[in-house]
Formats: structure tokens, C-alpha cells, sequence
């Protein structure tokens, strides 16, 4: 029997590619790439697995519907794992636009051309068939001192980017009860590792330090976030497409509460022994408290047992194992980094006039 074809969208960006390059290491499927490479992409992330037979690239705007109908009738895949989106809060806050844009109208546009693929596969092609879109905690909103999120948490999005991803994840939804789409939602905590975008926190952190930059700490850096190495993530994605059950919605997350002042001092502490600078100083002196975001969430914390119990998904690494073999990462492959900082300089992003 041939390999199966999974289609990954957004592909080239931080989780896509990590999804990508397992899947096409693990030799079991072939992978059809669609990204509109938007500065978030770079098919740099892909070089380690560009020239395997298994892997195709289409440039594809999700909200081009033609195109991207075409894209889905000419790999004929057994499964689609949804990831292009506008993934930036900071971004969202000062131009929603692009977030309305790909992430409910081309999250529709990619529900509409799978029903119509779907609904012309029979026997074991329908049975196998399955649509997951990859979601976001911050549809949760923001937690208080204590509790999790738990699937059954009512939606609460406070950034045009949260809203936007709860937006999408309702029509996921409405698409399995009316049409009967085999869809699978995952909605999952902060991640981090190599190849993400210095615009987010761990990224931005490590490039300002190394720069001898000031570090910005949004407030005063209470905020608590439940952090999640990328690879952790990526498994579990393929968990939940292989033996996860349509209908059905997975939070995935890293046990890993921390506030962003641990988490930036963690960092500092880890490049003074890595890259020490000069006798006494250490890269925690770069840290400066700036304004806060607009409408920032206090804390995100994630109950996953359910993905933990059912599809027997635990993470892998710890924080501790994870930030350093990411710090790792960048500090020896500073190549990439240049390649995408030149499209952002690391300014402010997200503050209102
Ligand atoms: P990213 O910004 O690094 O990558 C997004 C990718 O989507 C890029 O390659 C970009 O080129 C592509 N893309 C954007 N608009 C597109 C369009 N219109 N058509 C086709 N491709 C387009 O994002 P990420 O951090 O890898 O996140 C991937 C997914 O996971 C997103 O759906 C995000 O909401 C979700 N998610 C992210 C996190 C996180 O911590 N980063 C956590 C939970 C869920
Ligand atoms: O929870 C999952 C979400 O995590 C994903 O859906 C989003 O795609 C992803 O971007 C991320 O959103 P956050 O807003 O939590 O991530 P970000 O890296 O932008 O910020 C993490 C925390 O750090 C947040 O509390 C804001 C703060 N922060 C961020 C930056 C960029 C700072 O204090 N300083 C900074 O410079």
C-alpha cells in the first residue's frame, strides 16, 4: 500500500515545521507543505527534510480558495493538520486584520474545500479521513490564582488573536455537527524551542541578551504562563490525529507554570554560564520593565489529563531539559536567526497610541 498523505498548512512556521520534519523523519507518511510564507514562515526550518521524495511545498494563501481547492484535490490526503494562522498577540493588537482574515475566513475556506474532498471518499478513505485544527489556549482566557483549563472551560478570548482562533474553532465545531466533518480541535499552552520567531517572549529574550539589548518585561512580569517544548507538542498533534476521536477537543499542555520574570531569569541565568560576559555582570542587568499590554491575560495553566488518560500523550521534557537545549539551539545557529530578524527589528510591538 502507498504511504498515506497528510497535508500540514502552515508548515513553515515555528510548530508546522517541527510537525513537519517528525512526520517525514518517522518514513510512515508523505507530507504536502501549504504556507503562504507571510514573515512568519521560512522554509529554512525545513532544510533538514526539503529534498526527501516524501515532502512537497505549495505556496498557498489559505484564503484563496481556489487555489487551495486545487492544492487538496491534487494530493488526495488521508488527513489534514491545520496549523496556518496569524500566531502574534502583540501583532493582533495593533492590526487585527490579517488575524480575521487567515484565521476565520481561511480556516473556513479550508473546512469548505475538505467537505467537498470528503464527501466524494468512500469506504476505508472516509473512514480514515480527519480534520484537526490546532488551536490555542488563549480562547480559555485568563485564569485567577488557581484552577486549570479543562475542555468544558467556556470560551473567553481577549485579544483580537484569541477571539479570532475562538472564532475558528467554533466553525471546526459547527462543521462536525452539521456536516459531519471527522474534525478534531487541540488547544494547547505556550510553546517554545528552536525555530521560533523572535517577536515571542523566550526568542525575544535570548536575542536581546546576546545583542546587549534592553529586555523587556511587560508590568512587572506576574504574569504566568505554562510552558510546553515544541517537540512535546508536535507528538502530541500526531497522537491526536492517528487515535483521537472526531468530535472530540484535547487540551495539551507542560505542567510548567511559571511567571515571565522566572522564565526571563532562568534564561539570563543559563546564558551567564554559557556566554559569560565580563567579571560580575550577568545578563539579567538588561532587564527593563516596560507598559503592559493591552488586555493582558494573568495566567494561562492547562489541565491535559484527558489527552494524558485516552491517548496515553505525556511530555517528554521539562523546562529545565527544554530551555537549555534550546538556548543550545540558537546560540549555534545564529544564520537563521539573521535570516528572519531582518524582516524584524525588535521593536515594540502592541502598545496603543
Ligand atoms: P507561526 O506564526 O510560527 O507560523 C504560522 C505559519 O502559518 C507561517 O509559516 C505562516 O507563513 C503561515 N501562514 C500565515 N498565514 C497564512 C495564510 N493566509 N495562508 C497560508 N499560510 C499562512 O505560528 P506557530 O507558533 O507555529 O503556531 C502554529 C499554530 O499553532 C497556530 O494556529 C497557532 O494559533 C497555534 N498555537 C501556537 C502556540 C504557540 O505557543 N506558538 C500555542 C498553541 C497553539
Ligand atoms: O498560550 C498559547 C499562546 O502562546 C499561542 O496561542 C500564541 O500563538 C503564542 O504567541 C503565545 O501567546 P503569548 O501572548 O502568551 O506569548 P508571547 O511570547 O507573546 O508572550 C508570553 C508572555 O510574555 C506574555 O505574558 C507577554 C510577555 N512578554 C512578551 C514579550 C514579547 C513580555 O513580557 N515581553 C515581551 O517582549
Amino acid at each position: 500500500m502507498d504511504k498515506e498523505t497528510i497535508i500540514v498548512t502552515g508548515g513553515a512556521g515555528f510548530i508546522g515545521s517541527e510537525v513537519v520534519r517528525q512526520l517525514i523523519q518517522s518514513g510512515e507518511c508523505s507530507v504536502v507543505n501549504i504556507d503562504k510564507l507571510t514573515y512568519a514562515g521560512n522554509l529554512k526550518s525545513l532544510a533538514s527534510i526539503e529534498d526527501s521524495d516524501d515532502y512537497r511545498f505549495c505556496q498557498i494563501d489559505i484564503c484563496d480558495k481556489d487555489q487551495l481547492r486545487e492544492e487538496v484535490f491534487r494530493s488526495r490526503p488521508t488527513r489534514i493538520m491545520h496549523l496556518a494562522a496569524e500566531s502574534h498577540v502583540d501583532r493582533s493588537i495593533d492590526g487585527p486584520d490579517d488575524f480575521i482574515r487567515t484565521n476565520i475566513i481561511g480556516t473556513y475556506n479550508l473546512l469548505e474545500v475538505s467537505r467537498e474532498y470528503f464527501s466524494g471518499l468512500s469506504g476505508e478513505e472516509a473512514e480514515l479521513f480527519r480534520f484537526h485544527h490546532v488551536s490555542t489556549d488563549e480562547v480559555y482566557g485568563s485564569l485567577g490564582e488557581t484552577g486549570l483549563f479543562t475542555e468544558e472551560t467556556p470560551y473567553r478570548p481577549n485579544s483580537p488573536y484569541s477571539a479570532s482562533k475562538a472564532s475558528s474553532d467554533q466553525l471546526v465545531r459547527a462543521w462536525y455537527k452539521t456536516y459531519g466533518m471527522p474534525a478534531l480541535i487541540s488547544n494547547c499552552s505556550n510553546n517554545y524551542g528552536p525555530y521560533q520567531y523572535p517577536e515571542k517572549l523566550i526568542p525575544l529574550v535570548i536575542h536581546k541578551a546576546l545583542a546587549g539589548d534592553p529586555i523587556p518585561i511587560y508590568g512587572r512580569g506576574e504574569n504566568i504562563r505554562d510552558w510546553l517544548y515544541v517537540g512535546d507538542h508536535a507528538r502530541a498533534l500526531q497522537t491526536i490525529i492517528k487515535n483521537g476521536e472526531p468530535g472530540q477537543v484535547y487540551n495539551v499542555g507542560g505542567k510548567n507554570e511559571m511567571t515571565n520574570l522566572q522564565v526571563v531569569a532562568t534564561i539570563c541565568g543559563m546564558l551567564d554560564d554559557l556566554r559569560p560576559l565580563h567579571d560580575g555582570e550577568s545578563y539579567e542587568d538588561q532587564i527593563e520593565f516596560v507598559t503592559d499590554r493591552p488586555g493582558h491575560d494573568m495566567r494561562y495553566a492547562i489541565d491535559a489529563s484527558k489527552i494524558e488518560r485516552t491517548l496515553k500523550w505525556s511530555p517528554a521534557e521539562t523546562f529545565e531539559s527544554g530551555i537549555k537545549k534550546t538556548i543550545e539551539w540558537y546560540l549555534s545557529n545564529q544564520i537563521w536567526c539573521e535570516s528572519v530578524t531582518q524582516k524584524y527589528s525588535g521593536k515594540r510591538l502592541g502598545v496603543l497610541a
